[in-house]
């Protein structure tokens, strides 16, 4: 069987394939493409931006700044911007971080690595911590620690001893479609028992899908709001936390809100069957088969009903 064959029946590729190229983002800032997954790592209005606003700003870290420690989970790192804006942050105020990520592949941190664009865009703290990473897995600077579970996230989460509870986990796979494995109502659920009290699990998805396993595992759910130049979107993604925020009402300055009624109905769609993985061993391609036949044999509404009526109402 020649290579693209097998690519394309398989579904679950070789890592050493994947054709990743580099482009540039409207924001300046480098991004990488991979054509396994036929997907960018960031949205094209910029890498950078994104990490800011859909999860940086989110996680609202000036109501942690009295904690003496910071755990935070990056679920797929890839080039590192996400866990990089938040090392920007924390390593100025000073507050010890425990830092745990997970990746399969460890191309895309040394493509970056090896790019002016990418270089300068952080402090020497910062490019040491990449640095250290990409040499050993591991960061260690005195105060600071981190580890890199470098391997499929739903067996290397399996290292992270269970006492230990993020106060941010960033959730950044491929689209669900793409890698549904990593969006499944099971390793959800495992994500949402690591959380700690006041954490919060933040995710640039807004799939009714997603949304809906957040829930089953007990977490209150918020909905990004939409970033500037996104008006046309209703949302930007989504926030999970244990409790429900303490504000009783979400003022403007917040990065997210409650659910609007579109949000919420889109969770009573077949598009809210979740993607199901027991075993956690189950390929991409087996994940999605399963959850389309569900889809079909389902008396759930219809998602593109729910969409005409939520776009002609605009
Ligand atoms: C959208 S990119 C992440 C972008 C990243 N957060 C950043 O700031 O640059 C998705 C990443 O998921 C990784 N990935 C895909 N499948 C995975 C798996 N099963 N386990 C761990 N990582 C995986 C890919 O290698 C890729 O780096």
């Amino acid at each position: 069987m020649i290579l693209n064959d097998f690519i394309k029946t398989n579904n679950s590729f070789p890592v050493e394939i994947d054709e990743l190229s580099r482009y540039k983002t409207k924001d300046g800032s480098l991004s990488l493409y991979s054509s396994n997954y036929k997907e960018a790592f960031h949205s094209n209005n910029g890498a950078i931006k994104e990490s800011i606003n859909k999860y940086l700003k989110p996680a609202q870290l000036d109501r942690l700044y009295n904690t003496k420690k910071i755990s935070i989970l990056d679920v797929c790192i890839g080039m590192g911007y996400n866990t990089g804006c938040f090392l920007e942050i924390l390593l100025k105020r000073g507050i010890q971080i425990d830092w745990h990520g997970l990746e399969i592949d460890q191309r895309p941190l040394k493509i970056a690595l090896q790019e002016m664009n990418f270089i300068e865009r952080w402090s020497p703290k910062v490019l040491s911590f990449f640095d250290s990473i990409k040499r050993t897995g591991e960061w260690n600077d005195g105060i600071n620690k981190g580890i890199a579970h470098w391997g499929e996230a739903r067996k290397k989460i399996n290292e992270i001893n269970n006492s230990v509870k993020f106060d941010v986990i960033l959730l950044d796979p491929f689209s669900p479609s793409k890698c549904p494995e990593l969006w499944s109502e099971e390793f959800l659920s495992l994500l949402s028992k690591k959380l700690s009290h006041e954490g919060r699990l933040i995710t640039y998805s807004r799939a009714a899908s997603v949304r809906g396993s957040l829930k089953r595992a007990g977490l209150e759910i918020y909905s990004l709001k939409p970033v500037d130049d996104n008006t046309n979107q209703w949302s930007s993604g989504t926030v999970a936390m244990k409790n429900p925020i303490k504000e009783k009402h979400i003022s403007n300055n917040q990065q997210f809100k409650d659910l609007s009624q579109r949000e919420m109905e889109h969770l009573e769609t077949r598009a809210a069957i979740p993607y199901r993985d027991p075993s956690g061993v189950k390929t991409s391609r087996e994940i999605l088969f399963t959850r389309t036949k569900e889809q079909l044999n389902s008396s759930l509404k219809s998602t593109s009903d729910w969409r005409k009526r939520w776009d002609t109402a605009k």
